[in-house]
């Protein structure tokens, strides 16, 4: 078969623009509020029932993170390869990082005193990464949020007791002021990351489209910024798919077509900073699931916790340290790429990636086998050139059009510089 007539597969349009957002694949999520402090989850008030009166005795009124310098945290996500970030500009605790017109509840009213958002955009957009903003719809917080099945107080009857007295549509208007806020103060916003609508159970009633009034906020996103990136939480899917810390089996679908979707995951399992937690995962696991994602068409949203005192930990520096040495040589079979054609059939323990632009493959070798690789199939009869894309190195090969193979010998020790090696396959 021709190269042209091969089967590429291609997500289905988008009412924004996601055209950079498949070429750059790689972003980071930053989780940062008031229980970087509690430092065991940012669920810490839910799942501990905590009052609000309690949560901010402690939390809102020791909130002082003196190193921050998000300068660090910018050059540390460049370094990693990642081009854009996803920051919560309000978790579901209902504390703003930046200073609003509409609440109280933000960082310039803690000791700290400042503006958290602002100099955080200013530094990321500086080191050359596109913006995203995480904005919860649910509000632990906002004196007009009833209770629902993910509440804090769901158990506390005097608490439910008041919500006769609470009007949701008054907490909804304030949701869409400042999400209207937010997009015209750090214009041009590139995504809004909403999260999430809340099912009900056999008490609460749940909270979606209806509720968030989902419709009419779309509306006045796109009239302020037509090309924004949005999520699929607010029950109305827009722009992209996010699968949340699981690996999809295949490029991800709705209603059997192809979409744009993006993984998040965390380092450890908690999104907001955990001390404790330690089930980290290693960069070589990272990098896997880097690859693994946009070998199915996808992308990655890898998530930071940030402490109370306003830096990264030393083990997500260590994770981050590590991705961007990989990636310094092989963002190549990353960026601008995909899936690769259907009719290519991959060999035991490694992926392909695909960039249909410069009609390379790429081989990434999850084990080193030994002796050689084969390849089998469609794609022997496509192979021009072949090297390893760590140092260029050529990759001898002899193609069998009888059998339809390509045999690619390997030196038994797998070269250094290339954590998971990547062939660099060039296609005619
Ligand atoms: C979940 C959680 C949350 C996290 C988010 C990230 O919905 O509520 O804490 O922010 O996923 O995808």
């Amino acid at each position: 078969m021709r190269l042209e007539d091969l089967t590429l597969i291609k997500p289905a349009p988008t009412p924004g623009d996601t055209s950079w957002f498949t070429h750059d694949r790689f972003g980071m999520f930053i989780h940062w509020g008031l229980y970087a402090l509690g430092a065991r989850h940012e669920w810490l008030k839910n799942y501990e029932r905590i009052p609000t009166e309690i949560y901010d005795e402690k939390y809102f009124r020791h909130f002082d993170p003196d190193l921050y310098d998000p300068t660090l945290w910018a050059e540390a996500a460049r370094d990693a390869g990642m081009k854009y970030f996803v920051i919560t500009t309000k978790h579901h605790e209902g504390f703003c990082l930046w200073d609003s017109a509409y609440t109280d509840y933000k960082a310039t009213n803690t000791p700290y005193g400042r503006d958290v958002l602002t100099p955080m955009v200013d530094a990321f957009r500086s080191k050359g990464l596109r913006v995203g903003f995480y904005h919860s719809l649910l509000d632990w917080h906002h004196p007009d949020y009833t209770v629902d099945a993910c509440h804090p107080m769901r158990d506390n009857e005097d608490y439910i007791a008041r919500d006769k007295d609470r009007d949701i549509n008054r907490y909804v208007d304030y949701l869409h002021n400042q999400t209207e806020e937010l997009l015209k103060r750090y214009d041009p916003v590139d995504i809004l990351w909403f999260d999430f609508s809340v099912g009900p159970n056999a008490r609460f009633a749940g909270k979606g489209k209806e509720t968030w009034r989902s419709e009419e906020l779309l509306q006045k996103i796109r009239a302020i910024n037509p090309n924004i990136i949005i999520d699929d939480r607010l029950q109305i899917d827009q722009d992209v798919k996010t699968p949340e810390q699981y690996m999809p089996d295949e490029w991800v679908k709705v209603n059997g077509t192809p979409v744009v979707w993006e993984g998040c995951h965390t380092f450890s399992g908690s999104w907001g900073y955990h001390r404790d937690e330690q089930s980290w995962k290693s960069v070589d696991q990272l990098l896997k699931m880097l690859i693994d994602c946009v070998s199915m068409g996808g992308n990655l949203l890898l998530n930071v916790g940030p402490t109370g005192r306003g830096e990264f930990d030393e083990r997500a520096y260590e994770r981050l340290r590590g991705i961007g040495k990989w990636m310094h040589r092989h963002s190549r079979a990353i960026y601008g790429c995909t899936q690769a054609p259907l009719e290519f059939e991959c060999p035991r323990d490694c992926r392909y990636t695909y960039n249909p632009e410069t009609k390379r493959l790429y081989l990434h070798m999850y084990s080193w086998p030994f002796g050689k690789i084969r390849l089998s199939g469609e794609v022997a009869e496509h192979v021009d050139y072949i090297q390893l894309l760590s140092d260029a190195s050529e990759m001898r090969f002899n193609y069998n059009p009888e059998a339809r193979t390509v045999d690619i010998p390997l030196p038994v020790y797998k070269p250094l510089g290339a954590e998971i090696p990547v062939l660099e396959i060039f296609l005619k």
